[in-house]
């Protein structure tokens, strides 16, 4: 199956073949610029060398037109690596609206996921082909990123912020997943797999684990347990703001700033409630920090987003409907 060589790894993922078009066109123009030079160089020191002891060569007073072509030439071909690289670039960072969701955090030295529904992996993640997948990512403790060649996708996970990438596998498969940042002395150990199967066989796959609670189940019993439930009242009764249809919406603060309630921002006023106040709010809210671990969080956010109407996670967080069907009747 695998080939003894390979000059790139098979290209698994929708954005994967703009990638590699991109990176060759570099490496042609390199390429041609290297052989170009080498050969003029040689040309010269051939064409120019000195003949006889006392040769005095005849001055040469420039030319217009040559130096504005090697100064027009390569300043365009930069612009069309720089416009072509951006375009693929901004492709594969912004998430379609309907991507489904999988969370990562990283840790010395294992990849912990989990899906949607709640099932949990390590160094594994299974996935369906063909549907646009967005992976939101922290690490517990020291900086790791986050690799799937196949995928041609990499990403930092930065500790104390979430970062997110997206791809749509396009077939099905077995593909490496690696950490690409040293985090210590095991970095080259934090390897794994992704395994990219038929949508029915992946439903199959999140039916057949130990199903537990949804990622959203579980932060709301957090949400529950933690206390945020007695002020954070969904009728907007409590001390604190109510959170229903927070997430995705401008928040204005006291400081006459408006921000936009991401997975970010919401982080950030669990751990440190002060750092963004409300208008119209003082901030009576302890902090969090230390009482909730990563994927708690990254729990609780998912339920403060399954209660809003601008958050796209309750359907895309749903499988398909055929597939739901069959899933049901194993239940
Ligand atoms: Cu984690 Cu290297």
């Amino acid at each position: 199956m695998e080939q003894a060589f390979r000059l790139f790894p098979v290209s698994a993922s929708a954005n994967a073949d703009a990638v590699d078009a991109n990176y060759l066109f570099i490496v042609l123009i390199t390429i041609v610029f290297t052989i170009g030079i080498t050969a003029a160089v040689f040309y010269f020191a051939v064409r120019y060398r000195r003949r006889s002891e006392h040769e005095i060569p005849k001055p040469v007073h420039g030319s217009l037109m040559l130096e504005i072509a090697w100064s027009v030439v390569p300043f365009a071909l930069c612009m069309v690596m720089f416009g072509w690289g951006a375009i693929v670039f901004f492709r594969g960072y912004n998430p379609p609206p309907n991507a489904m969701e999988i969370f990562v955090v990283g840790k010395q030295w294992m990849w912990k996921t989990q899906h949607p529904n709640g099932a949990r992996e390590i160094n594994e993640l299974h996935l369906p082909v063909g549907r646009p997948i967005k992976l939101t990512m922290t690490t517990e403790d020291v900086l790791h990123s986050f690799y799937i060649p196949a995928f041609r996708m990499k990403k930092d996970v930065v500790p104390g912020q979430y970062s997110t990438m997206w791809f749509e596998p396009t077939r099905t498969g077995k593909y490496h997943l690696f950490c690409t940042e040293y985090c210590g002395n095991q970095h080259s150990g934090m390897i794994g797999w992704v395994h990219v199967m038929e949508e029915a066989d992946y439903e199959a796959w999140l039916a057949g684990g130990t199903r537990g609670e949804t990622m959203v189940q579980a932060g709301e019993r957090q949400f529950n347990k933690l206390g945020c439930a007695t002020c954070h009242k969904a009728d907007n009764s409590g001390r604190g703001p109510s959170l229903v249809d927070v997430f995705g919406s401008p928040q204005k603060l006291q400081s006459g700033m408006t921000v936009m309630a991401d997975e970010g921002y919401l982080r950030e006023s669990i751990l440190k409630p002060a750092a963004k106040t409300l208008a119209g709010y003082n901030v009576e809210m302890p902090t969090f920090q230390g009482q909730i671990s990563e994927e708690g969080l990254l729990q609780v956010i998912s339920y403060i987003k399954s209660i809003s109407k601008h958050s796209q996670q309750a359907q895309a967080a749903a499988p398909a409907p055929a597939e739901t069907k069959k899933g049901g009747a194993k239940q």
